[in-house]
């Protein structure tokens, strides 16, 4: 089985219990909406959605801005639908996401690229999908080099369909790859980070 699919089966079997449901990345979510907010965004889609931690926290935010969701997992986007019945949720696979072109000012992704197996793909669709000097914003988890090859070590072993954790050049080097520029990471915990670049 894929690491797409065991992601797909673990987040619909563990969509009520999992550990965002109470808000764990909480701390991450206020960085990334106050840099989102700053930049006045009308429209905002985050893929890989989950359970709308980071959605409902920025439509209380930002609650003028028209906010949209995309999840591999059916039971995580009826989840998200009821928490945030504002938005727009939608089941889709961030490699191939059903969107136009040039349609949104920001896109964000909270905690689940290392779920991708192919991120290049990702990016390269959430670059078509924003407009001309969108937002991208990346949040994900990080570590020093030994921590990041004994993790993705360890998700080869797991059923949870983690895929690869990266360091913060790295993710900043595949952004620019996907034709982002203006590109900078900072790290918001010891093991997390953002990474936020312009169309
Ligand atoms: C660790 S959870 C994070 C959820 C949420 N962003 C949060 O901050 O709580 C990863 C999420 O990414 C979704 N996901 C994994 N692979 C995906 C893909 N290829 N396309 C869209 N969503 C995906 C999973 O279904 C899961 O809901």
């Amino acid at each position: 089985m894929d690491s797409k699919q065991k992601s797909k089966n673990y987040f619909n079997r563990n969509s009520s219990t999992f550990i965002n449901r109470n808000g764990y990345w909480n701390h991450d979510y206020r960085i990334t909406s106050e840099i989102l907010r700053r930049r006045y965004v009308m429209n905002l889609v985050d893929i890989g959605c989950g359970n709308g931690a980071f959605l409902a926290r920025y439509h209380s935010v930002s609650p003028q801005t028209r906010l949209s969701g995309l999840d591999l997992s059916r039971e995580m986007v009826q989840r998200s639908r009821e928490r945030v019945p504002e938005a727009d949720i939608i089941e889709g696979d961030a490699e191939r996401m059903p969107f136009d072109c040039d349609s949104f000012d920001a896109v964000s992704c909270h905690m689940s690229i290392h779920h991708h197996p192919h991120p290049e793909r990702s990016l390269k669709e959430m670059h078509r999908i924003l407009k001309r000097n969108g937002t991208v914003l990346i949040n994900e988890i990080t570590g020093p080099a030994w921590m990041r090859k004994l993790m993705n070590w360890c998700f080869t072993r797991w059923n949870t369909g983690d895929h690869a954790i990266y360091s913060r050049p790295q993710m900043e080097q595949m952004l620019t790859r996907a034709g982002f520029r203006n590109v900078k990471s900072t790290l918001t915990t010891p093991f997390t980070y953002v990474c936020v670049g312009r169309k």
